[in-house]
C-alpha cells in the first residue's frame, strides 16, 4: 500500500493523469525490483569454493554466487581497475571503495598490489554503513591481512598500508573527505534498484569529485541508469567482461575513448529506463529514489516516439531539482 501511495502521489506530481499510464505495470515492475534476487540469508558457498554472505534485508549476496566471491573481486574490480600495471612504476596509490562489506575487494587488491610493488604505499578510503556480524574469513592467501585489517578497523596501518573505513550513510560520510584523489574507485554497492541511493547522479558526482584525473571507476554492474549517470558526468565508459551469472561490468574514465559496443551505446541513447537515479540534496529515502525513476521512465514511455532527449550535463540537471 505504501509502494502504491508513493507511485500515485509521484504521478500526480508529474502531471500524468492516471488513465495515460499503466499503474499496474508500474507496481509489477517495482515489486519485482525490490524481491530478493536469493534466497535465504548468512553464510553461504560459492560456486568458487569460497564463502559469502548473504544480507537478510537487501536479499542479496555480498559477491557472486556463481562466479565465486574472491573471483568476483579479481575480475570485476582489480583487473579493469588497470593499478596492478600502474603499481609497478608509482610510489604511492590512492584507493577509494564503495560498500567495504566483508573487506575482500580490499584485501584481495592490497594482497596483489603489494605482490607486484612491496613498496607500495597504498592509502585507502572505505565506505560502509554497517558491518556484518560474523565476516567469513578469505581464502588462505588472503586471510592472515584480512584478520589484521578487521581486527584495527575503523584504521588500519602497517606495511605501508594505510586505510580508513567510515561508517554511516555514505552520502553523509563521503562529504568528510575533502583531498582524496584516487587512481581508482571500486563501487561495490548493492544493486542499483536495491540500493539506489549509491547509485544516484548526485553520488556518482560526489564520487568524480574524489577522483584523479586519470582515474578509473569500476564496477560490477552494466545497469543504465548508472551508465547514464556516468556518461552524463563525462566519463567514457567501456564494458568489463561477464562472469558466472552476472552481466557485463563497467569501467569509467574520463580520458581516453569510450569503448561500448554498438549494440550498448544504441541502448542508452533509446532506451526509456536510460535516465539517471536522482536524490537531489541526498535526502530522499532509497523507496522515493526508485518511484520517481520509474515514473519519469513512464513519461518518456508516453511521450510520442519514448526517445530520450539527450542527458543535460550534470550542473543543469542539478539546477531543475
Ligand atoms: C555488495 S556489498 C560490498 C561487498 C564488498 N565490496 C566486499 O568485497 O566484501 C555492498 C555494501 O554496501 C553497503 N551499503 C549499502 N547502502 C549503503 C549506504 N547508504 N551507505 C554506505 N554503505 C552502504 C552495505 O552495507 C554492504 O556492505
Amino acid at each position: 500500500m505504501e509502494l502504491e501511495r508513493l507511485v500515485e502521489e509521484r504521478l500526480l506530481h508529474s502531471g500524468l493523469k492516471p488513465k495515460e499510464v499503466n499503474l499496474r505495470s508500474i507496481l509489477l515492475e517495482l515489486r519485482a525490483w525490490l524481491r530478493p534476487s536469493v534466497e535465504g540469508s548468512g553464510i553461504v558457498r560459492t560456486a568458487g569454493f569460497d564463502y559469502t554472505l548473504i544480507h537478510p534485508q537487501y536479499g542479496e549476496p555480498y559477491h557472486s554466487l556463481t562466479a565465486g566471491a574472491v573471483m568476483e573481486c579479481l575480475q570485476k574490480f582489480l583487473m579493469p581497475s588497470g593499478i596492478l600495471q600502474r603499481a609497478k612504476n608509482i610510489r604511492r596509490l590512492r584507493l577509494l571503495d564503495v560498500g567495504f562489506g566483508l573487506g575482500y575487494n580490499v584485501v584481495v587488491a592490497l594482497k596483489r598490489l603489494k605482490d607486484i610493488n612491496p613498496k607500495l604505499e597504498i592509502e585507502v578510503l572505505s565506505l560502509d554503513k554497517e558491518l556484518p556480524e560474523n565476516i567469513p574469513p578469505p581464502p588462505e592467501e588472503f586471510r592472515e591481512l584480512h584478520g589484521k585489517i578487521l581486527d584495527s578497523l575503523p584504521n588500519f596501518e602497517g606495511n605501508g598500508i594505510s586505510l580508513k573505513l567510515f561508517i554511516g550513510d555514505a552520502r553523509k560520510t563521503i562529504k568528510e573527505i575533502s583531498s582524496f584523489k584516487a587512481h581508482a574507485v571500486f563501487h561495490d554497492a548493492f544493486s542499483p534498484y536495491k540500493n539506489p541511493e549509491l547509485w544516484s547522479l548526485q553520488f556518482l558526482a560526489e564520487i568524480k569529485r574524489l577522483m584523479r584525473r586519470d582515474g578509473v571507476w569500476v564496477s560490477y554492474t552494466s545497469s543504465l541508469p548508472v551508465r547514464k549517470a556516468l556518461k552524463g558526468l563525462g566519463f567514457k565508459l567501456s564494458s568489463t567482461t561477464s562472469l558466472g551469472r552476472k552481466r557485463k561490468g563497467t569501467r569509467a574514465s574520463l580520458v581516453g575513448r569510450e569503448e561500448l559496443e554498438e549494440k550498448e551505446r544504441l541502448k542508452l541513447f533509446k532506451s526509456p529506463y536510460a535516465i539517471p537515479l536522482l536524490d537531489p540534496d541526498f535526502s530522499r529515502k532509497p523507496i522515493e529514489i526508485l518511484v520517481d525513476y520509474r515514473v519519469r521512465v513512464e513519461l518518456l514511455k508516453v511521450a510520442q516516439g519514448g526517445v530520450e532527449p539527450p542527458t543535460p550535463r550534470f550542473s543543469a540537471v542539478c539546477s531543475t531539482n
